[in-house]
């Protein structure tokens, strides 16, 4: 999208940097917002770039699943940087090293693939001195992975609410008046997307639309207003964790066991297979809920870790360039 006329800095690619890219880790729909509500959390993958001009593309990883990640010019990170160069007109880019440190579980419902997706368009974005905007990144993004609600707490930190209006997104990104802790109980298994839209109704009846739309609106004036006693009702979903609940075992179980130990709210983390509990910030009683998610899970035989985070409050950075 260069204009004619347009020059971009740093054309000399002996001249181009090291840069690093660190991007949080995410749960979409938060229960009632179905494909629009997302957080983010705070759990990085790391990404060192360095652009070359020669046509070579070198990928290395340590970390959460290192060892199945491509690495070729299919890796999804590489891929996003190249629409994104693509996008802008440039040529003088043509290979890439990147080096990423992972720690979002993969297929577990955390937004692994949108770090990459993101990671891999501010990166190039970066190279090319911050030629777009990161309401082009949104766009780029979601294009990509298909909807919005990963990739925009990925990119904006917070809680977000996306809306897609022909072709074109628009995210608000806010923190909450209320500290929440994230209590994540992280199953043994993944679990596709792909599969568990499968599962999912082609329609819905008017009464459960209805529910998730007030309890979505809710969820979010009572974050924003900080009316924590209205979390309990306004995380639960119709539209789609009662058809999901047959792909994550003991799942109904382990939300009442976290309720029961004093979760303001609990959902599926995205298209899952992980559960998120919120609870107030409060040590003693984080660590209750996290032991009693994973026992919960364990009496339907799945093993399961927990993670106890916090809402993210910057999204992607830019970490250094050097
Ligand atoms: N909103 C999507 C779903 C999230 O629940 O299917 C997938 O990451």
């Amino acid at each position: 999208m260069l204009k004619s006329g347009d020059v971009m800095e740093n054309e000399n690619p002996s001249a181009w940097k090291k840069i690093m890219v660190k991007v949080p880790g995410t749960s979409a729909n938060c229960g009632s917002g179905f494909d629009c509500l997302g957080l983010a959390a705070t759990i990085y993958n790391e990404f060192e770039f360095k652009f070359l001009e020669e046509k070579r593309v070198t990928i290395s990883a340590v970390g959460e699943g290192a060892d199945t990640i491509p690495n070729d010019e299919k890796n999804i990170v590489w891929q996003s940087a190249r629409l994104l160069l693509d996008r802008a007109g440039t040529d003088t880019i043509n290979g890439v090293e990147i080096h990423m440190n992972n720690r979002v579980p993969m297929s577990r419902g955390l937004g692994s693939s949108a770090a990459a997706i993101v990671a891999g368009l501010i990166g190039a974005n970066a190279a090319i001195d911050n030629y777009f905007t990161r309401n082009d990144i949104l766009k780029f993004a979601t294009e990509i992975e298909g909807h919005p609600d990963n990739v925009a707490p990925a990119i904006f930190g917070g809680f977000t609410v996306s809306v897609v209006e022909k072709n074109q997104v628009q995210t608000f990104s806010f923190l909450p008046k209320i500290k929440l802790k994230l209590i994540v109980a992280v199953p043994d298994f993944p679990l596709s997307t792909k599969v568990a839209r499968q599962v999912l109704p082609k329609t819905v009846p008017l009464k459960d639309a209805i529910f998730n739309i007030s309890r979505a609106s809710m969820l979010i004036a009572a974050l924003i207003e900080g009316k924590e006693k209205f979390l309990p009702i306004a995380f639960d979903d119709a539209l789609h964790q009662p058809y999901r609940t047959k792909l994550v075992p003991g799942m109904e179980e382990v939300f009442a066991a976290a309720k029961k130990s004093g979760a303001l709210g609990v959902t599926l983390s995205g298209a899952g297979p992980c559960l998120i509990a919120f609870s107030a910030a409060n040590k003693k009683l984080e660590n209750a809920i996290a032991s009693e998610m994973v026992q919960t899970f364990k009496k339907f035989d799945v093993q399961s870790s927990a993670l106890i985070l916090d809402l993210d409050t910057r999204g992607a950075v830019v970490e250094a360039v050097s």
